[in-house]
């Protein structure tokens, strides 16, 4: 039966009223600085298998779970010392970080699909962090999309995938970093799983040492193949648009819509996945071609996305 989807405002009623949907092991989708997360109460069962099934995700894909500060990190997950740093360094923000799970700490094991370790995140967004507050327990939350598509920016982007299979959608505007959060493995000597919202170099200098590559066996499950797809085809590197194409410009390269005229990173990841939607809306048939994105900072995660954006479709 389809459940009928709330939107509420980011006010502190419609966070109260967020909060009891929670606590009610509804489903509630939220802002935070990346992209929307679909949040549930991690130590709900029946909500996290909801939240697998609301998405159409496949459950060997374990999700993110979100809490308000370190403290509540420590009581999910054991430190290491790299993790020390990074946590002091980057939370809250854009940055996830694999642990070792507590068992002790009461989480599905829906939400680690089986592993051993679990990520975890403290976001900096204003309106996740009055949810987290408010609600007072760990919430399982992966990006607010249905499997393998564009991830949601706009609380219209959650309604436009989700409406009618969750309860609520939290109101908090446009998410500013608009890429999803960089994930390090950091049980034991860090590694890179997604690049994301905080860049490598930030990470690495913080550290003093290089990250080191997630081994075929070890990346972040979600990463493998074509994701965050609109639904027409996607060429990249394009220097102009060729006949039957829509191109997506970025800094030099002019295009139809344009992820940053001026060759800025940060409004291009913050661009990204509106434009992909709206070049989706536009294309009628149209390929959908995207200027070369520099592979560095922000840049590695806009490549990253545009990549398994263009990848053959599963
Ligand atoms: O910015 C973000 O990270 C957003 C917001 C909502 O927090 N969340 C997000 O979640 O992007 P999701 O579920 O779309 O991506 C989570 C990624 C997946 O690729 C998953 O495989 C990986 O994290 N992951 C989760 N737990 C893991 C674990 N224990 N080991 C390795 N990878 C893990
Ligand atoms: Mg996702």
């Amino acid at each position: 039966m389809p459940t009928e989807t709330h939107l509420l405002p980011a006010t502190p009623e419609g966070v109260a009223q967020a909060s009891a949907v929670l606590g009610a092991g509804g489903l509630v989708a939220f802002p935070t600085e990346t992209v929307y997360g679909l949040g549930g109460d991690a130590r709900n069962g029946r909500a996290v298998a909801r939240i697998f099934e609301a998405k159409g995700r496949p459950s060997f894909n374990p999700l993110i779970v979100h809490v308000a500060d370190v403290a509540a990190a420590r009581r999910i997950v054991r430190f290491t010392e790299a993790a020390e740093r990074l946590a002091d360094a980057f939370w809250p923000g854009p940055l996830t970080l694999v642990l070792e799970a507590r068992p002790e700490a009461g989480l599905s094991p829906l939400v680690m699909a089986g592993l051993p370790t679990v990520a975890v995140r403290v976001p900096a967004h204003p309106v996740a962090q009055a949810l987290l507050t408010a609600f007072g327990g760990p919430v399982a939350g992966p990006s607010a999309n249905p499997s393998g598509r564009v991830s949601p920016t706009r609380a219209g982007h959650v309604m436009d995938g989700l409406g009618g299979r969750i309860e609520a959608v939290l109101d908090g505007g446009a998410c500013p970093v608009g890429v999803e959060s960089t994930i390090v493995g950091a049980a034991g000597a860090p590694v890179l799983l997604r690049p994301g919202g905080l860049p490598v170099e930030v990470i690495e200098a913080c550290l003093g040492a290089p990250l080191g590559a997630a081994g075929a066996g070890i990346s972040a499950p979600g990463q493998l193949g074509s994701h965050y797809a609109p639904g027409a085809a996607v060429r990249l590197e394009a220097t102009e648009a060729r006949p039957g194409e829509l191109l997506i410009g970025f800094g030099p390269v002019a295009g139809e819509l344009t992820l940053s005229a001026t060759g800025d990173m940060v409004e291009a990841a913050a661009n990204l996945f509106h434009l992909l939607r709206e070049a989706d809306a536009r294309a009628g048939g149209r390929v959908i071609a995207v200027a070369p994105v520099p592979d560095h900072g922000l840049g590695r995660a806009i490549n990253d996305r545009l990549r398994r954006a263009a990848a053959p479709r599963g």
